[in-house]
This record gives structure tokens, C-alpha cells and sequence, in this order.
């Protein structure tokens, strides 16, 4: 491309960075910019939840296999206050949905005596066949986006038990399956619609090597941040490094330690760490960009990919705004973009 057409690109999308608020969040991939469904998926930035699916947790709750030991003796005791430092998520799958997730962090667990599996953070939330349904509904309804399923811990899972969760999954989404791939630089939102293919499954466990249609850990790194103080994570965040060729995972969340949660005993998760995140933490990452990793020191930090929160769904849902609008300075950067993997 010649440097008149760059100009000619930049030109019509800096008139449209004006209209980014509105972007449409149910159908946002499917309003981006043309020339954004060229850019592989793993160099565009795409809001998700953490533990997506505490929203299912209730005072019926019971513990789960990934409960901390301690908890079989306090949970009787301070149920109301356990529950409020484990649920991350307060609304459930297709709402998230229709506000611009596009990824899920998904943990799973068995329970004794039932044929079925459940999602969990120590305490058992929803059996996973309403939710998973939720989002295969949403992809036949939006056939413009694209959803990524992180199935990432697996208690109480036996070798059979992957081979039949596994199933369920193909069973679920079949031919809407991205299956992996040696280039993932080759998957963009235009050739996904060329093929009408709109999921990934990551599931991170070995037994996935035997099954093409999934993607196995690798391919999309979640460090965990591990931090209780948000500048401990805007260190940790800014401190990412990135390779070419995978996606990857940006945690924008604090972790409360036992220590964090008695000394605020009486608040919550969402008081105490979501908005911290997302007053102090996302008007960091709009100093952030999608795109290709390029050589150190080109750029000062890692691009995004992924980027995922608690609450998503706080002040209007600004927080996958936030990471959606991001994706328009792909546009200013289009030569970098078509240079490298046009
Ligand atoms: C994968 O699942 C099997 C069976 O549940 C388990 O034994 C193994 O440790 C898991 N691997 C990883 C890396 O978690
Ligand atoms: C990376 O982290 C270390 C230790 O946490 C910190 O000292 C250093 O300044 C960080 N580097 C950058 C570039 O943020």
C-alpha cells in the first residue's frame, strides 16, 4: 500500500474515533472497522470476565473440590461473608455477553454422586449445560462475533471425565469450533466468517492433544498477577512480555489474601477489588494497545490480547469499552499491521 492510501485510512478513521462511545456492544466485532477483520484475532483486544461464572454462586452453595481446607470449618460459620469474598461476576453469561465478553474463564469441577459437571470457585456455582447453551444460542443469533472458552482447572476430573466433557463440547458447538492451528496469525475475523466458525476452546489439560478442535494452554499464556495492591498489578501488567504467534491473557485483577480479607471483613470482593481495578487500573491499560508484538524496546509495553476483569458490568459497563475502543488505534498503526501480517 502506498503512503497516500495510509493517509487516506487514517484520515476516515480518525472521523470515526469521535463516534467509539457508541460503539454497539452486542455486535461489536461485527462494527469494527473493515480493515480490523484483516488483523488476526490474537492482535485485537477483546474484553473477558474472571471466573465468569461465580455469578451462579448462592447461599445454597455448597463447597467445592478447589475449597481451601479451612473453609470446611468457617464456611458454616461466616457464610455470608465467604460468599461475598468468591463471587467476581454479578451477572450471568448472556448478559455478559450482550455487554462485549467475548472471553470466559471457565473452572470446572465434578460432585460426588451426579452425572454432571459444574462451574465452581470453591463454592459450587451453576451445573454447566444452561450457560454453555447461552452462548452457542448468542453465536447463532450474532453470527458477526466471536467467543473464547478458557476451561482452565478441572477438579475432581478423572482421565474419563475429560473424554466426556470433551465430547459434550463438540457435541455443543461443532462445526462453530476455530480448531488450533500451526499459524494462528491466519484466523481473523473475516476468514472466521468465510468459514462461519466463532468459538475457541482453550482447555488446558493435557488429555486435549488428541482433539484438533481445541486449543491447547500454550497457545494463549494467563499469567496470574498475584497481587492484593493495584500498583503491584500496573507493575505486573506493564511488566508483560510477549511472543509473535499466540495469543495471551492480560489479568487486570487483584487477588485478596486471607490477611486482605479479615481486615475488611464486612466489605466485599467487588468493593474492594473491582473498583480499585477499574479507578486506578483501567486508565492504565488505555495506555495500552492491540496489535503485533514488536522488537524490545520499539514499544514500551507488551501489546494486549485479552484482557479480562471482575464485575465487568460496573458503571455501564466501561470496562469492556474500555478495552474494545482500544482496538481504534490499530487504525492509526495500520502500516505496522498490513507490513507484518497483511
Ligand atoms: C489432566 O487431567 C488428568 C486427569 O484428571 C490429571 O491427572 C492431570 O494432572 C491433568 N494435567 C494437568 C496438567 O493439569
Ligand atoms: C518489572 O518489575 C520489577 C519488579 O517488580 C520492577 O522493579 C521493574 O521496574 C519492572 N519493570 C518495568 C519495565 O515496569
Amino acid at each position: 500500500m502506498k503512503l497516500e492510501s495510509y493517509l487516506f485510512i487514517i484520515a476516515i478513521v480518525m472521523g470515526k474515533d469521535s463516534t467509539a462511545q457508541n460503539f454497539n456492544l452486542e455486535n461489536w466485532m461485527r462494527d469494527l472497522p473493515a480493515q480490523l477483520k484483516d488483523v488476526p484475532l490474537i492482535y485485537l483486544a477483546i474484553p473477558g470476565s474472571h471466573d465468569s461464572m461465580t455469578y451462579g454462586i448462592t447461599r445454597a452453595s455448597t463447597l467445592a473440590p478447589d475449597a481451601e481446607p479451612i473453609l470446611h470449618r468457617l464456611y458454616p460459620l461466616f457464610r455470608g461473608t465467604i460468599i461475598r469474598w468468591t463471587i467476581t461476576q454479578a451477572i450471568d453469561t448472556k448478559q455478559q455477553l450482550l455487554i462485549g465478553i467475548r472471553y470466559f474463564d471457565l473452572r470446572l469441577a465434578t460432585k460426588k454422586d451426579e452425572n454432571h459437571y459444574f462451574f465452581t470457585h470453591g463454592l459450587y456455582a451453576e451445573e454447566i449445560s444452561k450457560p454453555l447453551q447461552q452462548i452457542r444460542d448468542f453465536v447463532d443469533s450474532h453470527p458477526g462475533e466471536v467467543v473464547i472458552l478458557d476451561l482452565q482447572h478441572f477438579y475432581g476430573f478423572q482421565p474419563e471425565d475429560h473424554q466426556r466433557l470433551m465430547r459434550y463440547l463438540l457435541n455443543i458447538f461443532g462445526a462453530k469450533l476455530i480448531p488450533r492451528q500451526i499459524d494462528l496469525q491466519s484466523i481473523t475475523l473475516n476468514s472466521l466468517s468465510r468459514l462461519r466458525q466463532q468459538v475457541v476452546v482453550v482447555y488446558r489439560n493435557q488429555s486435549v492433544s488428541a482433539i484438533s478442535e481445541f486449543w491447547q494452554s500454550q497457545l494463549l499464556p494467563s499469567p496470574w498477577p498475584q497481587q492484593d495492591r493495584t500498583a503491584g498489578l500496573v507493575n505486573f501488567l506493564h511488566n508483560i512480555t510477549r511472543r509473535p504467534g499466540i495469543g495471551f491473557v492480560h489479568q487486570a485483577v487483584l487477588t485478596p489474601t486471607p490477611k486482605f480479607i479479615i481486615l475488611r471483613w464486612i466489605s466485599n470482593l467487588r468493593e474492594k477489588c473491582a473498583v480499585p481495578v477499574k479507578n486506578e487500573v483501567l486508565p492504565k491499560l488505555t495506555e495500552l494497545a492491540p496489535g503485533p508484538p514488536l522488537a524490545k524496546g520499539v514499544n514500551q509495553f507488551a501489546p494486549v490480547n485479552v484482557v479480562i476483569a471482575d464485575f465487568v458490568d460496573l458503571d455501564n459497563a466501561i470496562f469492556p469499552r474500555t478495552i474494545i475502543e482500544l482496538n481504534l488505534k490499530l487504525l492509526r498503526n495500520t502500516d505496522l499491521v498490513y507490513h507484518n501480517y497483511g
